[in-house]
């Protein structure tokens, strides 16, 4: 009889691993599919990787870049910079597992508050990071460039 493992399976199946710049493109095409118009250029991401690289990693399924997740820190403070899930790989857990990675290695390098930025109307982001303690701090009018606004959120972490 074939086997199901369920969604605990799925779970095991992503793999997090640093971000290295031979990701780039992959990293840039998940970009582009998630954010269209918004989508950060390549120079951002090279700063990001100069600036940030200890909190930049990427999700693999089955050998495939399915997501990245990239946050910035100082001693105390940590900023979720951006993060992505290809469309094809949403609803899986990848970036469930993303920040939860993401949380564990910020607080194990001694950072107790992570803040974030999400679009007013980006459910899925909002509902994500609800799911993983984030609380709303207060709503940021024409935070976008397209004066769109925002949700400042953000956790303590132990
Ligand atoms: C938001 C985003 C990162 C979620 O990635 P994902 O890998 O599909 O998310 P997960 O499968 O890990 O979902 C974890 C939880 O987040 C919430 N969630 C994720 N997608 C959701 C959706 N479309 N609607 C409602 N809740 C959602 C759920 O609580 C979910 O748990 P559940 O599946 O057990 O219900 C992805 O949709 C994406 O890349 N969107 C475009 C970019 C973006 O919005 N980035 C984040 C804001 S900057």
């Amino acid at each position: 009889m074939r086997s199901f493992h369920g969604q605990r399976s799925l779970t095991r199946a992503i793999q997090i691993v640093p971000f290295r710049l031979r990701h780039l493109p992959r990293v840039l095409r998940i970009e582009r599919a998630s954010f269209g118009a918004d989508a950060w250029p390549r120079k951002y991401f090279l700063e990001l990787y100069r600036d940030c690289r200890d909190f930049f990693v990427v999700a693999k399924v089955g050998g495939r870049i399915a997501g990245y997740a990239v946050a910035c820190a100082d001693k105390r403070n940590a900023e979720i910079a951006s993060l992505a899930v290809h469309p094809d790989y949403r609803r899986r857990g990848v970036a469930d597992a993303l920040m939860r990675h993401t949380l564990a290695e910020l607080s194990a390098a001694g950072v107790r508050r992570v803040e974030l930025m999400v679009r007013t109307e980006n459910l899925a982001g909002a509902q994500l990071y609800r799911s993983l303690g984030f609380r709303r701090v207060r709503l940021v009018p024409r935070y976008y460039e397209d004066s769109g606004d925002g949700f400042l959120m953000a956790r303590a972490i132990q």
